[in-house]
């Protein structure tokens, strides 16, 4: 795999980030000297520029209100709106490890792109393009639904590619392109936990509509994993806050909180069994239905430990390229802005090493909110210091 990103484990625990991709809770850094822990990730964010007519013209989406969807606007507009700040694409942009795969792949493997006609499905600020027809395509058509398709177009002109590149405002599943197939599909669709956003639905779409019989997808590769860790500290600050509040019992707060999965940085010194792999999926042969999927896991312990969560992180490779290329979001490899996605148990597991859990995670787009993801986790721990069996319901959101 190219760039090598293993053992280059990230210490930092949290992220004040300011962006705004769609995301589920995170973990926020606070000032040991300010009270006011519990911040919302959105309201730290620095927006007000008064003299920016973008900003005047456009404003935020108060991000309390995405619960509540008024009457003009669905929980989709939201979504969508969410891409139409430089924000989001900034932090995509700086993920060195995300957007560096991506341009080491197309300029290291020019032979996939040259004369080729490629689809950017989810153009953004239109990177992918810029790549695509530096090395030779001969034509690249990047949609783009979020107002910062017209944001691309200025990009696309401002670096001399407006023959090369056509930049097309709206919906995948709502255009139609000036041509009736493309040589390659490149996207970079992947949410937290892999399939949080639902965008992989979109790039198989695409690929069943425009894709030539022997086209590529890049990255043609996605696996998903799972492994366990010792946190007390965090599930104590995160989760078992809530039965105590300044002396009164919110526990029914704790309910909602242990069912959202965590967005957050592992340290690897807290795994305590080994990584199993649950789910791989060919982007290029599976149908959208394949995301949804009930997958065995055995983790079994490497020390004495407790256990307080199950982490899920996920790899992507292209494997059509000269020599095998992708990135891993795995706690033992260099950070990137998906982090890892921390599930607490409700049981602390005391468990000896080489004993195991054993279980099943069962995974599908939420019925009401596709973007959302449900997941269900079964496990129990038959050992010297614990036995225990029970399912957990999580939902991403
Ligand atoms: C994760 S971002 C990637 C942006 C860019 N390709 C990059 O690598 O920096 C995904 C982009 O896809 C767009 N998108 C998501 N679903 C889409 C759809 N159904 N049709 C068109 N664009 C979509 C979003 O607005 C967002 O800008």
């Amino acid at each position: 795999m190219e760039p090598s990103n293993e053992n280059q484990n990230a210490t930092s625990t949290s992220s004040n980030n300011p962006s705004k991709r769609p995301r589920p809770k995170i973990r926020f850094e606070y000032d040991d000297n300010d009270d006011d822990r519990v911040q919302d990730e959105e309201t730290a964010t620095d927006t007000s520029n008064l003299d920016d007519d973008l900003a005047m013209s456009e404003p935020e989406p108060n991000p309390d209100d995405t619960d509540v969807i008024g009457s003009d606007k669905t929980s989709a507009d939201y979504y969508f709106d969410s891409y139409s700040h430089f924000g989001i694409h900034e932090e995509m942009l700086k993920d060195v490890v995300r957007t560096k795969t991506y341009q080491n792949v197309i300029y290291k493997n020019s032979f996939l792109f040259k004369d080729k006609v490629v689809l950017d499905v989810g153009a953004g600020t239109g990177i992918l393009s810029l790549f695509c027809a530096k090395v030779g395509a001969k034509h690249v058509y990047a949609i783009e639904c979020s107002s910062m398709a017209d944001t691309a177009q200025q990009i696309v002109k401002l670096n001399g590619f407006s023959n090369v590149i056509t930049v097309l405002k709206g919906k995948v599943e709502e255009l139609e392109l000036p041509v009736a197939q493309v040589d390659v599909i490149i996207s970079e669709w992947m949410g937290y936990f892999l399939l949080y956003e639902n965008m992989l639905d979109t790039v198989l779409y695409a690929r069943n509509k425009w894709l030539v019989e022997d086209g590529l997808v890049l990255p043609d590769k996605a696996a998903l994993y799972l492994t366990a860790i010792e946190d007390a500290d965090y599930k104590e600050d995160k989760i078992e806050f809530w039965k105590n509040v300044y002396g009164f019992d919110m526990s029914c707060i704790r309910k909602q909180s242990i069912m959202e999965p965590l967005v957050d940085t592992v340290d690897q010194n807290q795994i305590v069994t080994n990584c199993q792999l649950l789910k791989t999926m060919d982007i290029s042969k599976m149908a959208a239905g394949d995301a949804s999927f009930t997958a065995p896991f055995k983790l079994v312990a490497e020390r004495d430990d407790y256990i307080h969560a199950l982490v899920a992180y996920f790899d992507v490779s292209f494997t059509k390229c000269h020599k095998l290329m992708g990135f891993s979001t795995g706690p033992k490899s260099r950070a990137t802005h998906w982090k890892q996605t921390v599930l607490y148990l409700e049981d602390v597991l005391t468990i000896c090493e080489g004993e195991s859990i054993v279980g099943s995670m069962t995974v599908a787009p939420n019925k009401k909110n596709p973007r959302d993801v449900d997941i269900m986790l079964k496990y129990s721990v038959n050992g010297r210091r614990c036995r225990v069996s029970r399912t957990q319901c999580y939902r991403m959101r």
